[in-house]
């Protein structure tokens, strides 16, 4: 198992578009522990593949508080949303920032399980927050994209800053 480095935004590859899973065999299933490795000590309640710069659709949740219910989602495809949820979100990939986004708050998922089989799911509430979030990475799309072009430079300066003042110069 191994942590892996999560990608920041602006950074360019967090914008690729994941292709779709093709085999799901072990090399796959010890990367997703490495995903769950990462997601936990991060701490993070989701990670998508992208945010690790590995760029097949794929993604993990945990919300439980006591960190025993994780769920991946190998090729996940939303196929019903409904209602209107408001949460306050934030992102491995933005760090420090959270800002209100409006989702669907009931959806229909499916997708393939760590062993290749075919699951359809409906989920509600932060559950479903969280893998449209994911489901979102996975097309390149990052929560800062649904605020005003105003906010999102903000954010996107601030971040560059933060980096420059972490950089050693030799
Ligand atoms: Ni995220």
């Amino acid at each position: 198992m191994a942590i892996l480095k999560i990608l920041e935004f602006p950074d360019p590859r967090l914008r690729t578009k994941a292709t779709p899973v093709e085999v799901v065999d072990d090399d796959l299933r010890n990367f997703i522990g490495d995903m769950f490795e990462t997601m936990y000590d991060a701490p993070g309640i989701g990670l998508a593949a992208t945010q690790v710069n590995f760029h097949k659709r794929l993604l993990i949740t945990d919300v439980s508080v006591d960190k025993d219910e994780p769920h991946v989602l190998i090729n996940p495809r939303i196929v019903e949303k409904d209602g209107v949820i408001t949460t306050d979100e934030g992102c491995l990939s933005v760090p420090g920032y959270y800002e209100e986004v409006e989702r669907a708050e009931h959806i229909k998922v499916q997708f393939l399980d760590r062993e290749g089989i075919a699951h359809e799911l409906e989920v509600h509430g932060l559950l479903a927050v969280c893998i449209q979030h994911e489901v979102d990475h996975l097309d390149g799309k990052l929560f800062v994209d649904y605020l005003s072009e105003a906010k999102r430079s903000r954010i996107r300066k601030k971040l560059e800053k933060e980096r420059r003042q972490q950089a050693v110069v030799i």
